[in-house]
């Protein structure tokens, strides 16, 4: 089957049943989800020595714990005896052990068996030791974002050099956010299910073709409502010709920067009426003076950047989506929103409601647009899914550091991440588990 990925992937076109294809899907599963690394949790959701999180990497169930010795381990939420999932909860701290409900075995949450009940049943040469929970092997963390890994050659290499100029994006990320990243919090989320492959999902993450016309009817409330020089009012005609940008940043990694037109005045100003607002811009203006305000306030608005690690982790404004394939058909698309620590109540108030909307006005378009996507990839008699957007037009631009920059309309982060997913779908590398 990989060898036939070179006939799915073509110049400007990518094969529907790379969408479709349950073999395909089960083939990402060990090359794309096991292979490269993996986004699985933020730091600040196991703050605490002993917390843990329940988590998917791809279709795998892991756990991530942090272990009193803080340590980060990633455990496959497998009973060793089994099979039967371990930990069945979504989170929890005061953790040191797990125990599996069906016959009571218990684990550290270092990944070690620590109890089988009546072992003296089983034979002299039973040892214990051979039944801890597996392990994914690497785990590395980058500025509080921790990635996983089943590869060894990437996974040696650590997560640095897997994210290349995407680092430098995360810290310009974390600067937006106060530039302290353990000051950094997820404070809950948002989940959707999606009738689509999840590559639907990512084929969007770095889409600045789409906003002028599948947000149309919230670019239309909003013109009418508020006038215009309002929220993403600069996607509504003639996009190209904006300082706005898309690039590929390597290894299936892209970027779409909003920031030229977004914070070309005040960003916060774009904003649609949030509720409170009013108080909390007095409040905090009494509080900490006009200047110290303003910057409280674009702090509070989003960063203006989209930023799509692959496969997984997209950076939203202000905040973190995670994509998780459920099946072929069905995906798990989770927000996360994010707080700061260190600052008055106030900012993460404002935060969390600018936050709250485009998630709710915008997020339903795309939602519809992803299942819809996946529903004509179904139709056997036409083929092609096209990515040739500005393939031939000769804007891009590439940088001393191999960064492709091209305009925000193009489809070059299709074209990106693909030629890394064909990189994943044919190597060699042999995963491997702890
Ligand atoms: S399946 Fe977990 S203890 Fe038996
Ligand atoms: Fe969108």
């Amino acid at each position: 089957m990989t060898k036939n990925i070179n006939d799915l992937m073509q110049a400007g076109r990518v094969h529907r049943t790379v969408y479709t294809d349950e073999k395909i899907f089960a083939i990402e599963q060990q090359k794309v989800f096991g292979e490269t690394w993996v986004y699985l949790a933020h730091a600040s959701e196991i703050k605490e020595p002993n917390s843990f999180v329940a988590r998917k990497m791809g279709l795998r169930s892991v756990i991530v714990t942090r272990d009193k010795e803080q340590k980060i381990h990633v455990l496959l939420n497998r009973c060793t005896h089994r099979g039967a999932t371990v930990c069945r909860e979504k989170k929890g701290d005061k953790t040191p052990f797990f125990t599996c409900p069906y016959h009571g075995w218990t684990f550290r949450n270092t990944g070690e068996c620590a109890a089988i009940p009546h072992d003296d049943a089983y034979g002299a040469d039973f040892d214990k030791s051979s039944f801890n929970l597996k392990r994914i092997p690497y785990v590395s963390e980058y500025r509080g974002f921790i990635f996983a890994t089943l590869n060894p050659v990437k996974g040696k290499k650590g997560i640095k050099d897997h994210l290349k100029s995407a680092a430098d994006r995360i810290d310009e990320w974390i600067d937006h956010n106060g530039g302290e990243h353990k000051a950094i919090r997820i404070s809950g989320a948002q989940q959707f299910t999606v009738h689509a492959n999840w590559k639907c999902l990512y084929d969007n993450a770095g889409d600045g073709y789409h906003p002028e016309f599948s947000h149309q009817s919230l670019l239309q409330m909003t013109q009418q409502r508020y006038g215009s020089g309002m929220d993403l009012d600069y996607f509504s005609g003639g996009i190209d010709s904006t300082p706005m940008y898309s690039q590929d940043l390597g290894n299936g990694h892209t970027f779409l920067d909003q920031r030229p037109c977004m914070y070309e005045a005040s960003a916060f100003d774009r904003q649609r009426p949030q509720p409170g607002r009013e108080a909390i811009v007095e409040q905090l203006t009494a509080e900490v003076g006009e200047d110290k305000a303003r910057d409280y306030f674009e702090m509070a608005t989003g960063a203006g950047m989209n930023l799509n690690i692959f496969p997984n982790l997209l950076f939203i404004g202000n905040q973190l989506q995670v994509i998780t394939p459920l099946s072929v058909g069905l995906s798990d698309m989770t927000w996360y929103s994010t707080t700061i620590d260190n600052v008055p109540a106030a900012v993460n108030t404002l935060r969390l409601r600018t936050q709250e909307d485009f998630t709710a006005f915008g997020e339903p378009d795309d939602t519809a647009n992803f299942e819809a996507c996946f529903k004509g990839m179904q139709e056997r008699e036409i083929d092609w899914i096209d990515i040739s957007r500005h393939l031939e037009t000769g804007v891009d631009t590439t940088d001393e550091n191999g960064i492709v920059t091209s305009v925000i309309s193009s489809d070059i982060h299709m074209r990106a991440y693909y030629a890394e997913w064909k990189k994943l779908m044919q190597s060699d590398d042999q995963s491997l588990l702890g």
